[in-house]
């Protein structure tokens, strides 16, 4: 836990900074760096390579002189030196992923230090685990463990919570249905981390269910009108888009935020909160009602659709196969129509890009009619989180928002625990900081149906 007497010398250790979502994470830190009315303070990059971290600095305040940020040596598989920068840090900001293969030490030793750890890791399975495995210890120890804290998941589950609360009473929603649509007019690409982190997760999809079926089955809120239902290919004719179910981690992290919720209504009380903070917290969850969620991948074009379906068609077949794996690997670009690259997008290209997600909710105008027998839901409510492009702009705005948030708040926050951004994030003012750094929020329509 936290020494008051001795705070650590730094405000957060960025590890795996060399990494190509890190060094944007980096630049992104150093906006805030020192800034007035900021809490960040110190920071310091740490990785296996001291070459590659001081590059990455030269890179991130090009082209001004790199101030001097020291650059700390730490390899996931030695142990010891993750505790040393444990006990250097209030947070850890973790990008070295794939999170299966490499982010478990590093969650491991936050929670034994009693550091707080954010990531931005998209992995289902890894997440699960890390909370079946450490949540206890981070609890004692006063450790917040959260990870997806990238554009896995918190466009989803602000954008979630966001619509959630435009069902005012009586009104009551019944399903929210997220539409993720990427645009730019250069080419979209992603980097091979974040395609290796897929492929492993298509491989050990096994895992997370075996995972699932030796834990307590967790609770889940009582959603009051028919399941959600749907095709795996749509025609939204609302905004304009072809749709395809996208298995990302967002549907999972929700559903896990409402499993906390359900297991602690108003919430997870701060660790040193005041009795206003309280009220406010509990304020909040009382206005969030649940919903079924879904995701899907939206285009204009069908086209683009049945790409980004063959691709997902060739990751479960290959995936399956360690050869299959290795010629996935060893030719992303190919194997992904172009979608990932071995050196990532270019910096024009992640400039060029953006991303809308929708949210269609719909539900019922009046709570009371949820009664009648087979009710069918005749109100809707549309609303949309809109940001810079995903991986290497808004992931970066949000893992260091959500930094500052621990820094500046952390007495409003559980003492410790592993959690998901929703539950931690939720109720503090993440959204209108996203807001501020141009990750939009709005309502787009209301409408009534007759039934
Ligand atoms: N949430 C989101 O939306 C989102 C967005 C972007 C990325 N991500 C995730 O972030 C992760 C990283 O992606 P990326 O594209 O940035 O990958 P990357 O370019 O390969 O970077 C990986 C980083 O991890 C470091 N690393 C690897 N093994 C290590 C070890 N044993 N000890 C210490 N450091 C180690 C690498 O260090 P070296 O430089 O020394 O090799 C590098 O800094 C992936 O899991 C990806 O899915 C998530």
């Amino acid at each position: 836990m936290a020494d008051v007497q001795n705070p650590p010398p730094y405000d957060l250790i960025i590890l795996g900074a060399s990494g190509f979502t890190g060094k944007y994470v980096v630049k992104e830190a150093l906006k805030f760096l020192n800034s007035p009315s900021s809490p960040l303070k110190a920071i310091a990059l740490a990785g296996r390579n001291q070459a590659k971290l001081a590059q990455t600095l030269e890179w991130a305040t090009h082209p001004d002189t790199p101030p001097p940020i020291p650059i700390l040596t730490a390899d996931t598989n030695d142990v010891s030196s993750l505790h040393h920068l444990c006990a250097q840090t209030k947070i850890i900001l973790n990008c070295v992923g794939p999170f299966r293969l490499y982010g478990e030490p590093v969650v491991a030793a936050c929670a034994e230090i009693g550091t707080d750890y954010l990531d931005i890791s998209g992995e289902p399975e890894f997440m699960e685990l890390m909370e079946a495995k450490y949540h206890e210890k981070a609890v004692d120890a006063g450790s917040l463990v959260v990870s997806a804290c990238g554009f896995d998941s918190v466009p989803a589950e602000m954008g979630f919570l966001f619509n959630s609360r435009q069902w005012v009473d009586p009104a009551l929603p019944n399903r929210v249905e997220a539409y993720l649509s990427l645009e730019s007019d250069k080419k979209i690409a992603g980097n091979i981390g974040t395609y290796e982190s897929a492929v492993l997760g298509v491989a050990n999809a096994h895992k997370l269910r075996e995972l699932r079926r030796s834990r307590p089955k967790r609770s889940r809120p009582a959603i009051p009108g028919p399941p959600l239902k749907g095709s795996v290919l749509e025609r939204q004719k609302k905004i304009g888009l072809w749709a395809l179910k996208l298995p990302s981690a967002d549907s999972i992290v929700v559903r896990r935020t409402f499993s906390t919720l359900t297991e602690n209504p108003g919430g997870l009380p701060g660790k040193n909160e005041s009795i206003e903070q309280m009220f406010n917290r509990e304020a909040y969850w009382s206005t969030v009602k649940p919903a079924h969620f879904g995701v899907k991948i939206g285009s204009k074009s069908l086209l683009s659709i049945f790409c980004i379906m063959t691709v997902g068609v060739i990751l479960g077949i290959f995936g399956q196969f360690s050869f299959g794996r290795w010629l996935l690997l060893k030719f992303p670009s190919f194997f992904s129509l172009g979608l990932f690259r071995k050196k990532g997008p270019s910096e024009d290209e992640v400039r060029s890009a953006s991303f809308k997600m929708w949210f269609v909710g719909h539900g019922f105008s009046d709570s009371s009619l949820v009664s009648q027998e087979k009710p069918k839901p005749h109100m809707e409510i549309i609303t949309r989180v809109m940001g810079p492009e995903i991986g290497y702009l808004t992931t970066p705005i949000i893992l260091v928002q959500c930094a500052l948030i621990l820094l500046n708040q952390r007495d409003n926050l559980p003492k410790g625990g592993v959690f998901t951004p929703g539950i931690v994030f939720g109720p503090t003012d993440l959204q209108e900081r996203l807001q501020d750094n141009g990750i939009t929020f709005d309502v787009v329509s209301r409408s009534v149906f007759s039934v």
